[in-house]
């Protein structure tokens, strides 16, 4: 009797002053056949406010590394994290822009207003050929939405034909006179944004009969198949995606889903990106995990059509939307960043990589100085916020081996409200490691994990944290170091177990091999 007591103690941590059940876990290799697609660690640049202006794209007379007006400190810091694809140019941008505007001589390319974003002047400086030399340098792949809703079937076709074809005409020549005799061979193709609002307040119905009209004629090009994605729902408009699937899945690589994540859940008055309170972080996370459900019922509806998951679910607008900066242009939605962020960030990769069987691609909104970036910018200062280093420490799950997690986790209690404390992804990379990423959003308890890792042998375990004192914590101009990656050493083999001490609001990355 006494063994079994003295194991049940054993089995508790202290946790402010109360003793708390490790939970038990259980990562199961055996079976290990879904690959976990890099694209969903994609982003997404619109020319809105600071993203391409000023982020991407500067002035000739801006004292930072440069080729042509592309910044490279910022090139290299997504490098760094090896950015799969990048969504461009919108966005409700996409559904005004003519992109013949955007490509020859720069000084004689047509001016236009950006109505969706501050009625600031578009120079039309950045365009096709900008984008993709970026995507180049970046080394990723570039994902274009066409323009649906004031743009023609013949505008999009010859877009396509002026990007993918070797055959000679007057598109691939006017290509050539622009400097890129070859064809880039853009695969991500998109149809339309958000057809149901920006994108020309459409039916379902109606979209899905444009779609068919428009991603017929943008056409596949020897050595150039289109992978062609149909604009999607806005978060629980489930019928959206029955009716897009029963009328057009044949037609479509992929089809989207945009959900954004709302601090206080009313769009009027968003939330502070740097004041809340804990119940307010609540609440944030409460709406951010909704994209399980979301990405479940969605996926539902694609699979009663598609039982052989061949559409992918493309994730390709989400993040966090606060109030903008204090004094900022309220059409640029710029916003700090937070550890709040980052727990939102760790919170959705692991959604998205748990539901990796439909899930296929996703991107952040928005890399630079708009939404929940990854990059802020003043003059020539570049600062990395915490969402960035999510992605740095989630890297490792791109193309490797989903693993299935099992647990129960243990709640997270504000104010007699609740939520599961803890969130887990796990996979096995080509060389045979295994990757754990584990978020605790509870704000106060750290929570002990014991985890069982069936069909794989291991001797270590090796791990990385992101943490800061305060749930409100920024990264500065002034102090960018202040919510960064440390070294995590409370992740221990105990026989056959890892055992975990996962401190409270943390994003952890563990290597076990
Ligand atoms: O990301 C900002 C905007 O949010 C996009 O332009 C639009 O697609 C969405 O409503």
């Amino acid at each position: 009797m006494m063994k079994y007591f003295f194991a049940f103690c054993f089995a508790l941590t202290i946790n402010n002053g109360f003793a708390q059940p490790a939970v038990a876990v259980t990562i199961d290799a055996t079976n290990a056949q879904t690959t976990i697609s890099r694209h969903i660690y994609g982003h997404f640049a619109e020319h809105l406010g600071r993203c391409v202006y000023d982020g991407f794209w500067v002035a000739d007379t801006l004292n930072v590394p440069k080729k042509d007006r592309i910044r490279l400190d910022i090139v290299e810091a997504l490098k760094k994290i090896q950015v799969p694809n990048l969504r461009w140019p919108g966005g409700c941008f996409a559904d005004e822009y003519h992109w013949r505007d955007g490509i020859g001589q720069r000084k004689q390319r047509p001016q236009m207003v950006n109505t969706n974003w501050g009625g600031v002047s578009e120079d039309n400086s950045f365009g096709t050929h900008e984008f993709l030399e970026l995507c180049k340098l970046i080394n990723c792949e570039p994902y274009i939405a066409g323009n649906v809703g004031s743009g023609t079937v013949e505008e999009m076709a010859k877009w396509v034909e002026y990007l993918n074809s070797d055959a000679k005409s007057t598109m691939t020549v006017l290509r050539g006179e622009n400097g890129q005799q070859q064809p880039w061979r853009v695969k991500y193709w998109g149809v339309g944004n958000e057809s149901w609002g920006c994108g020309g307040n459409m039916t379902p119905d109606y979209y899905a009969d444009l779609y068919k009209r428009y991603a017929t004629y943008a056409r596949d090009y020897p050595g150039s198949q289109l992978y062609r994605i149909a604009s999607g729902a806005n978060s629980s408009d489930y019928n959206w995606t029955e009716v897009l699937m029963k009328k057009a899945a044949r037609h479509m690589w992929g089809l989207t889903l945009h959900h954004y994540t709302v601090p206080t859940g009313n769009w009027g008055k968003k939330g502070s990106a740097t004041a809340f309170s804990e119940a307010e972080y609540f609440n944030t996370m409460k709406n951010c995990l909704y994209m399980e459900e979301l990405v479940s019922r969605h996926s539902t509806i694609m699979d009663q059509y598609d039982p052989s998951r061949r559409v992918a679910l493309v994730v390709d607008e989400w993040g966090v939307w606060t109030d903008v900066e204090p004094g900022t242009n309220p059409g640029f939605l710029y916003q700090q960043n937070s550890l709040r962020d980052a727990l939102i960030a760790g919170t959705t990769l692991n959604i998205f990589n748990n539901h990796s069987e439909r899930v296929r691609m996703a991107n952040l909104a928005q890399t630079i100085n708009v939404l929940q970036s990854l990059i802020l910018t003043k003059g020539n200062q570049l600062l990395l916020t915490p969402t960035y280093h999510v992605f740095e420490l989630y890297k490792v799950h791109q193309d490797a081996k989903k693993l299935p997690v099992n647990f129960s986790s243990p709640d997270y209690l504000v104010e007699g409200k609740k939520l599961p404390a803890v969130n887990i992804s796990a996979s096995k990379d080509s060389t045979g490691n295994t990757h754990i990423t584990l978020v605790n959003i509870d704000a106060t308890k750290t929570i002990t994990l014991r985890i069982n890792l069936p069909a794989t042998t291991w001797t270590t375990v090796q791990g990385r944290i992101l943490t800061a004192p305060a749930l409100t914590d920024v990264n500065t101009f002034e102090n960018p170091g202040k919510v960064i990656i440390q070294k995590f050493s409370a992740a221990k083999k105990e026989g056959n177990e890892l055992v975990v001490v996962l401190p409270a609001k943390s994003v952890v990355a563990l290597q076990v091999r």
